[in-house]
């Protein structure tokens, strides 16, 4: 499954930016003003993708990103050599088996990536292990949007959407609850509110 991902990305690393940049952005901004990032504070962007929002964050952060496409990760290079991130970190790693050591992070974002993931429970688990006790969690996702016909739509073609590599139907609500995490604060974004982007405060691992 992942080396289906990573076959799918790395065709999609050329065209991404064109597609998802202004699909996404506002997705983006919000996400970014509701992780409030402090200074010295550490962050890690699991699938960071090629790296949209990596210069949002400001220069006094050390923000971490990974991702399991390598082609992804190359445009992200290319945007801190360009953008003079010198606080970045990238890494070629599988958001579900990380290598950080537990407690390392203050908050984690997962942009469009939960449901990209073969075991999003598995990587769930494995962000609120990396990140610290009391830390942040970020999950930004396209869950479809409240109209039913459109939904039933959704869910017909999700089959289709895993394949693209564009994510499957899931319920983020019933996600978080078998992770143990409760929502702190939720906001709609981007066309239509499509996407649901929730903030919870992590909390011990549920093995
Ligand atoms: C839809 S893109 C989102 C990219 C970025 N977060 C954004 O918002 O633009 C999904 C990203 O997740 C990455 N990804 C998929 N499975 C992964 C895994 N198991 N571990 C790490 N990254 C993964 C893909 O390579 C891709 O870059």
């Amino acid at each position: 499954m992942s080396e289906h991902i990573k076959k799918v990305y790395s065709f999609y690393a050329w065209i991404y930016d064109a597609f998802f940049g202004k699909i996404f952005e506002h997705g983006r901004y919000v996400a970014f003003n509701m992780m409030d990032v402090k200074p010295n504070e550490t962050i890690l962007e699991v699938g960071v993708g090629t790296g949209l929002s990596l210069p949002l964050y400001p220069k006094e952060a050390h923000v971490t990103g990974i991702d399991i496409s390598q082609e992804m990760l190359d445009k992200a290079e290319a945007k801190k050599e360009y953008y003079g991130l010198f606080n970045l970190d990238l890494y070629n790693m599988d958001a579900s088996s990380m290598t950080f050591a537990d407690n390392t992070f203050d908050k984690v974002i997962a942009a469009h990536v939960i449901t990209v993931v073969p075991d999003p429970l598995k990587t769930l688990n494995e962000i609120k292990r990396v990140c610290k006790e009391d830390g942040e969690i970020f999950i930004l996702n396209y869950t479809g949007c409240n109209n039913r016909v459109i939904s039933r739509f959704e869910e017909f073609i999700s089959p289709v959407r895993d394949k693209m590599g564009l994510g499957k139907h899931f319920d983020l609500d019933e996600l978080l609850r078998n992770a143990n995490l409760s929502i702190a604060c939720e906001r709609r974004v981007n066309f239509l509110d499509m996407c649901r982007l929730v903030k919870c405060k992590n909390t011990l691992v549920v093995k």
